[in-house]
């Protein structure tokens, strides 16, 4: 929606059921709401589109839908690292193109790379790291590690994880995992320098934010060889245009911001979004409070 066309609707709205891309609030779209405003409810975990600062200065309350996507979204992420890892797009490409019959016979031909046996290390141990962290095992990884802004022994010990630094960690893993908020903290976290101290062989996967990756020095890394390939399924800016030198890499997979994009975990996306817009509407705590 365009933004004089979102601005007119907003006026005099009681409640904002919003999603990443599709509605944000900042202190323009406050002031045009109106002080009858009271909850803004966004179909999603992450907020960075919202300024909940501003809301919480207004008495704006803000919900979001946490947990009930972090299966979806580690599923996804599972999903890109072995496409990723086990070539398939460019596997599926041979048949189409019909160049399978060039290697029939050849065992060495268009190998992968495993995941069992891998280091994994993850970015950000909120609901969805941990998700990602249960499924790895469940893959055989040799060990997971994690970074995050404040140590999660609780979690840690249960799945028999590993914290370590960001360098650490970025020297030791051969599979990268982001799954953290976007914030000043976090913006940018893998850059040029970041890229520089991981393996060669490493790959990279992207499920929060596409700012969390400073994209042009991804692009250079991959191009120099300094990392082995990525798996996104965000990137700057979204959509993504179709000729971006992203989209021509043979080691690179995209997908269109779908992490939690299945139909069972919409329709509990959506309704824990009404859950929270109706008890703002009622006076009532949120399910799932942001402020
Ligand atoms: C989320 O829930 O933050 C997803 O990225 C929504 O698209």
């Amino acid at each position: 929606m365009p933004q004089d066309e979102y601005l007119r609707r907003v006026k005099g709205v009681h409640a904002l059921c919003i999603h990443p891309g599709v509605g944000h609030v900042d202190q323009e779209v406050l002031e045009t709401a109106g002080p009858q405003l009271k909850v803004v409810g966004t179909m999603s975990v992450g907020y960075d589109h919202i300024d909940v600062a501003a809301c919480k200065a207004k008495g704006v309350k803000v919900g979001n839908t946490p947990y009930v996507l972090s299966d979806s979204v580690a599923e996804h992420t599972i999903c890109l690292a072995l496409m990723v890892l086990r070539r398939v797009p460019f596997l599926m490409g041979s048949i189409v193109a019909d160049t399978w019959k060039n290697n029939k016979g050849s065992a060495f031909a268009s190998l992968g790379a495993s995941l069992h046996g891998k280091t994994v290390g993850i970015i950000g141990l909120g609901g969805i790291g941990k998700a990602i962290a249960e499924r790895l095992i469940a893959f055989k990884v040799n060990k997971v590690i994690y970074n995050s802004r404040t140590q999660k022994p609780d979690v840690a010990k249960l799945l028999g994880l590993e914290f370590a630094t960001l360098d650490n960690l970025l020297s030791q893993c051969d599979l990268v995992i982001t799954s953290c908020d976007l914030n000043e903290s976090t913006k940018h976290i893998l850059n040029r320098e970041a890229f520089k101290k991981m393996k060669k062989s490493a790959i990279v996967v992207n499920i929060s934010r596409g700012p969390i990756i400073e994209q042009h020095h991804l692009i250079e890394a991959l191009q120099n060889g300094e990392i082995a390939g990525a798996g996104l399924d965000v990137m700057t800016p979204e959509p993504l245009p179709f000729d971006h030198p992203l989209t021509k890499m043979p080691n690179v997979v995209l997908t269109p911001h779908m992490g939690s994009a299945t139909w069972e975990t919409r329709m509990a996306m959506g309704d824990l979004t009404v859950k929270n817009i109706i008890a703002g509407l009622q006076d009532q705590p949120l399910p799932a409070p942001l402020c």
